[in-house]
């Protein structure tokens, strides 16, 4: 089975976890665009979504789902996101498409967050994929030299703006032994809005296609 067959197997499998005449939240990215194809088959049953990006939102609208803004919810019993790589412990590495700002926001809110993603993207230790990490535009350097500092090798994602109108880093060759501690670590540097590790508040359930199964972690 390829690649975009086994994103389309989790999105459909995350659909039996969506509650009925509620708010969700929906992430962003190829699996993530499956998973809103597959949701549009329950609109109808859907109080609405909030999306994690504007290209969500926009996929979300042109199904005819309604977007709400994330400041018009109290609470949202779930979240669905796709993943750059995942480990057992259900900690992630995100923002291969440069939303994770908004996507740990959402993740933060929601009781609930079900990562979906095909067998290429499970790992035993995270690191493989570079960290996106968003950085304010005149911390740029001064981000980059930290990130160096910490062992990394970062590099600017050239001609890229995320919608909150920051710039990626995404940094190669680091030595993710404490995923938390890391992530905490990095988003303490001046200047940085967030970094692509999910570990603090990782996924309560992952989905992973693998030949004919979805297996759960
Ligand atoms: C976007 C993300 C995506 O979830 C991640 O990049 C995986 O994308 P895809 O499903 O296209 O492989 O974090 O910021």
């Amino acid at each position: 089975m390829d690649q975009n067959a086994l994103k389309q197997r989790v999105a459909e499998a995350a659909l039996r976890h969506v509650p009925e005449g509620e708010v969700i939240g929906v992430g962003t990215g190829s699996t993530a665009n499956c998973f809103i194809d597959a949701l549009a088959t329950m609109k109808d049953r859907l109080a609405g979504a909030v999306a994690s990006s504007e290209a969500t939102a926009e996929r979300l609208r042109g199904h005819g789902i309604e977007v709400l803004e994330l400041n018009q919810v109290d609470s949202l019993p779930l979240y669905v996101d796709g993943a750059d790589e995942v480990n057992d412990h259900r900690e992630m590495i995100k923002g291969g498409g440069g939303a994770l700002t908004r996507e740990k926001i959402v993740a933060a809110v929601a009781e609930r967050f079900i990562c979906i993603v095909d067998g290429s993207k499970q790992v035993k230790r995270l690191g493989g994929f570079p960290l996106p990490v968003e950085v304010i535009p005149m911390a740029r350097s001064y981000v980059a030299r930290r990130l160096a500092a910490l062992g990394g090798q970062p590099q600017y994602r050239e001609g890229f703006v995320t919608d909150n109108g920051n710039l990626i880093l995404d940094v190669r060759n680091l030595d993710i032994l404490n995923p938390i501690e890391l992530e905490e670590k990095i988003n303490n540097i001046t200047g940085v809005v967030t970094n692509g590790l999910f570990a603090r508040r990782p996924a309560d359930l992952v989905l992973v296609g693998r030949g004919d199964e979805v297996i759960s972690i």
